[in-house]
């Protein structure tokens, strides 16, 4: 017998940032400011994250490479590590991502790397509580998930091992 089973991905395109609460936008700008930080000098292609703690603290990241390729990171790792290592006991209420190529200023999709969506998933897991993701799209458009699951389905998790 044959069961064939179908996913259930929930996600919503907002047509503009003005659409977006204002909390979101908060984060979703300081995310597109973060893409001037991004070091990436092999690909010229600037990501920039950024996250609202349970605080009310944000924080930011970028894409960091290297001349030795692997040791390189994606911005989401090295915003998600940082805030782990700085503020382990807050909860990730809200992470962005934003992209563009270097000399210019229009937006790109993000679409968040396999690696980058399980540690996401390691995070939320962590918290017991959902991540909610705003992802740039195109045409000024915004992505947005209520949590991981609906970024990573069949997820990896502790219980597994
Ligand atoms: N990159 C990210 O920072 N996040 C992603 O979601 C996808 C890829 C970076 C890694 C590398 O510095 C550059 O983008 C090109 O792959």
């Amino acid at each position: 017998m044959i069961e064939q089973v179908q996913l259930n991905i929930t996600y919503e395109v907002v047509s503009s940032i003005e659409e977006l609460t204002e909390q979101e936008r908060q984060v979703f700008h300081l995310a597109q400011q973060a893409t001037d930080n991004a070091y990436a000098p092999y690909s010229n292609y600037l990501v920039g994250a950024a996250l609202l703690l349970s605080d009310g603290s944000t924080h930011q990241g970028t894409n960091q490479e290297n001349a030795a390729f692997p040791s390189g990171l994606c911005a989401e790792r090295t915003l998600l590590f940082g805030v782990g290592s700085n503020h382990p006991d807050k909860t990730i209420e809200l992470m962005a991502v934003t992209v563009r190529r270097r000399h210019e200023s229009h937006f790109l999709k993000a679409c968040p790397c396999g690696a980058c969506r399980q540690v996401l998933a390691e995070y939320q897991n962590r918290q017991h509580s959902p991540i909610r993701l705003l992802l740039q799209a195109e045409d000024g458009k915004i992505t947005r998930l209520k949590s991981v699951e609906d970024l990573l389905p069949f997820m990896f998790t502790k219980d597994m091992l």
